[in-house]
């Protein structure tokens, strides 16, 4: 690894540059892998429980999709690297292999339950570990966070009132996160930069 300025700072302001990064990949993998098991999941559900369910997956989905996109541009800033093929295995929902046609809701929701707090609980680590220090980092996972306690939230919510009540369609997606998606395209990303 050659100079790069970002991850100078960051180590500078004592933060392990090279654990964070991992824990970057990691969840941006874990997003990813999330994006596409939910894809998966919506396919299966059906009926009027699925019906009310995949209204909730579809948000969540696009968010996670919206979460991988926002960590990449800071993976590399970091002079970071993304895995150059995607393994598909990370990530709280891979228990969702193969699901039979009619996804079983309840079976379902504990799972998606668990993954939801697979990922508050590493935002929150994120959050600890960048706090005070790199600003930048902290400000993105912040953001993620808050989304994620959403999911959280709509989960529970469905588990509460299941199929009983139509879930809001109005929601806005990523409120937390869409600045990040509007960023420029990091410095790094130009072969010269962060590299030997
Ligand atoms: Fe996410």
């Amino acid at each position: 690894m050659g100079r790069c300025v970002a991850r100078e700072l960051v180590e500078w302001s004592g933060v392990d540059a090279e654990r964070l990064v991992d824990l970057l990949v990691e969840r941006a993998l874990a997003e990813m892998g999330n994006y596409y098991y939910y894809t998966l999941l919506r396919m299966h559900l059906v009926g009027v429980e699925g019906d009310a369910l995949r209204r909730v997956v579809e948000d969540a989905r696009e968010e996670d999709r919206n979460h991988f996109e926002a960590l990449v541009p800071r993976i590399y800033e970091l002079g970071g690297r993304l895995p150059a093929t995607f393994a598909g295995e990370l990530g709280g929902l891979g228990d969702l292999r193969n699901l039979p046609a009619e996804a079983d809701v309840p079976q379902i929701l504990p799972i998606l339950l668990k993954a939801a707090e697979e990922s508050v609980r590493a935002y929150t680590q994120l959050c600890s570990v960048t706090s005070g220090k790199d600003n930048r980092t902290y400000n993105l996972v912040l953001a993620i966070l808050h989304e994620e306690i959403a999911h959280q939230v709509w989960l529970l919510e469905f588990l509460g009132r299941g199929a009983t009540e139509p879930s809001p369609r109005t929601r806005n997606i990523s409120p937390f996160v869409a600045p990040y998606l509007r960023a420029p395209r990091p410095v790094s990303l130009e072969p010269a930069a962060c590299t030997a």
